[in-house]
């Protein structure tokens, strides 16, 4: 089930040359079966993003710096075009504070369904101007915590249901 697992930049640029458009990564019946998906996060270094595949989709996950976690904990609520967390795990009203977004008492940990809100491209990680996301196909900038920043997109990047298994595997889905 792991898709990718380089370096940040060159992980998530290949995963954008693999999946460009939504279109044409539609799931098959048998990705569709595989409700869950596991990942062992042992060998993701500090700052490294994995892109994984689950039901089709591409998702990211980001074993984040200490500087990346504060500059996305500085960020005020009213400073964000999407106020809500879009965090499964959470209720659906729940505001978008790094807390909400990342992996429960492990900030480090940021997982979100790589694709772009706006309609539906990949975005590439290490980029854009909010320490995040760039997706290129419109400029839609998203922040360290995934959040929308800048662009078209009208919401933040969904954060998908997982759980810790262990301390370095989580189960998606
Ligand atoms: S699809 Fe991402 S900005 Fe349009």
């Amino acid at each position: 089930m792991l898709f990718l697992a380089t370096g940040a930049a060159a992980a998530v640029g290949a995963g954008f040359l693999a999946w460009p458009f939504v279109a044409q990564m539609n799931p098959d019946a048998s990705e569709l079966a595989l409700s869950s998906t596991e990942l062992d996060l042992s060998q993701i270094a500090e700052g490294q993003v994995v892109t994984i595949k689950w039901r089709g989709k591409p998702v990211f996950v980001w074993n984040r710096a200490k500087d990346q976690i504060e500059k996305a904990k500085e960020v005020k609520l009213e400073e964000l075009i999407d106020p809500l967390a879009r965090n499964e795990n959470l209720e659906p009203d729940a505001p978008a504070t790094d807390a909400n977004r990342a992996a429960k008492d492990k900030e480090n940990w940021l997982v979100v369904v790589g694709v772009c809100t706006h309609l539906g491209c990949v975005p590439i990680a290490n980029s854009g101007d909010f320490g995040g996301w760039l997706c290129p196909c419109h400029g839609s900038h998203y922040d360290g915590a995934g959040r929308i920043r800048r662009g078209p997109a009208p919401q933040n990047l969904d954060v998908p249901p997982y759980a810790f298994e262990s301390d370095t595997k989580i189960k998606i889905g």
